[in-house]
């Protein structure tokens, strides 16, 4: 296992590409087994569970091949199986947006049901009773959903009770091969996925309204294989965002697109950032110390809860309180108490953490619980005098490519090291 050790209090200043957005390559990889044909992805993220979504794809038959950095082919000429294992689903719940596409072509699907995760409970529920409401017949048998329609899928119009993205995303696919038209109410309107909807109407579906909280989807067209190239990973891109603040540094983020982070750019611009930017550039420079700001989150275009746990990492250095309202998972607070052993004054009450800024934070070992808290930890790091250990980064690994590496071209000190405890 390893670790990544940093050395805090480095002035960040310099330039760096993002890379393509996991939560946008995930659906999108899912979304090769609605048909047979050779896709071809380019700007794919180096990512865990990138590999574990290609493993999960080529269990089923698919051809899976990396041509060069960032290029990637799936054949889904021939597929062979239906069945996402416990093993996969355990590593990654993302696996779940297999149900959709398979139902839609081959009319079953048995995936492992996802349990509980270190964010909350987090059911897919709204997704089965979608795939209900299209004629699917789901049953729950020694922990895995049995999906079938044997005799197809017919369009239906869906009410999601909770705005949920890959459960939009899943139910998309489903209905692109259902016959008849579907409606999605309170769609998730997140840019991962506007984008899926255009990957699927270049394939020849008929989806529109991708982007509004209603989605329509005129089911039955003749598919086919494409080239496409993923968007930018925004929060990537607000990960580093908040390590320029932190650090009172100067960061040019290229590659990426400022307009999926409006709601991040400005807290972070209360936060006395200042910001400029272009079509798929921005520019960040951190203040001497930030604004205290409060901040709540829930679905796109509001504060994205994936960037909550980086926030909170600058907020523990402001010059006052701030109030953090987590409205979307109903435990995102497990780096609060990591945070804590760098010196931050957090007190978490339900729904809200309140974070009363301290003047410098304090290297410590940290262990990461989930992806986005393990980045908060690191951004925390940078700023805090002294080092920070910070252990179990296989969770970082899921979703950052090479996070030390970029950090340390724009000057930060850090390290991945192999953690043998102690230290
Ligand atoms: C996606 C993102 C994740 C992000 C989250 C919220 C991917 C691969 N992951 O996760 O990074 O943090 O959106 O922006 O895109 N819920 C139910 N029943 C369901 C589905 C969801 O109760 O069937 C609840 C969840 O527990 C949660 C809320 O709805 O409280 C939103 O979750 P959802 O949008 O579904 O998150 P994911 O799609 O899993």
């Amino acid at each position: 296992m390893d670790k990544i050790v940093i050395e805090g209090g480095r002035r960040l200043e310099g330039e760096i590409r993002i890379a393509g957005a996991k939560n946008a390559a995930l659906p999108a990889l899912a979304a090769t087994l609605l048909c047979p044909g050779k896709f071809v992805f380019s700007n794919v993220p180096d990512l865990k569970d990138i590999e574990t979504m290609c493993k999960l794809l080529a269990e089923m038959g698919a051809v899976v091949k990396k041509e060069s950095s960032g290029i990637l082919t799936v054949d889904t000429e021939r597929l062979e199986h239906c069945e996402a294992s416990y093993d996969l689903v355990r590593t990654m719940r993302a696996s779940c947006l297999v149900l959709g596409p398979l139902l839609a072509r081959l009319g079953k699907s048995r995936i492992s049901l996802p349990g509980g995760c270190a964010i909350g409970e987090r059911p897919i529920n709204l997704h089965l009773k979608g795939f209900q409401n299209l004629g699917a017949h789901i049953a729950l048998e020694e922990g895995y959903v049995n999906a079938s329609a044997p005799d197809g899928l017919a369009g239906q119009k869906v009410y999601f009770d909770l705005v949920t993205v890959t459960g939009t995303e899943n139910l998309m696919m489903a209905a692109v091969g259902a016959k008849g038209t579907t409606i999605l109410e309170n769609a998730a309107r997140e840019p991962e996925v506007t984008f899926l909807a255009d990957m699927l109407n270049k394939m020849g579906a008929d989806i529109q309204g991708a982007g509004t909280d209603r989605v329509v989807i005129n089911g039955g067209r003749t598919l086919k294989a494409v080239e496409i190239a993923v968007i930018p990973d925004r929060v990537e891109t607000g990960t580093f965002m908040a390590a320029a603040a932190i650090t009172g540094g100067h960061l040019k983020l290229t590659g990426c697109t400022p307009l999926h982070l409006e709601a991040v750019t400005l807290k972070l611009i209360e936060m006395g950032c200042t910001i400029n930017e272009g079509n798929d550039w921005l520019e960040v420079s951190g203040p001497k110390r930030p604004h205290p700001v409060d901040i709540e989150t829930d679905p796109y275009p509001s504060f994205p809860t994936d960037m909550q746990a980086q926030a909170m990492a600058v907020l523990t250095v402001a010059d006052g309180t701030s109030v953090i309202t987590e409205s979307v998972f109903e435990n995102r607070y497990m780096h609060v108490a990591e945070l804590r052993r760098m010196g931050a004054n957090i007190l978490h009450k339900g729904k809200n953490a309140f974070v009363g800024g301290v003047e410098k934070l304090s290297g410590a070992q940290v262990m990461a619980t989930d992806l986005r808290a393990s980045a908060s930890l690191i951004v925390a790091g940078l700023a805090a005098k002294g080092k920070t250990h910070v252990r179990r980064v296989y969770h970082l690994d899921r979703g950052y490519e090479k996070i030390e590496e970029k950090l340390k071209k724009v000057g930060a000190s850090i390290a991945r090291r192999a953690d043998r405890g102690g230290e």
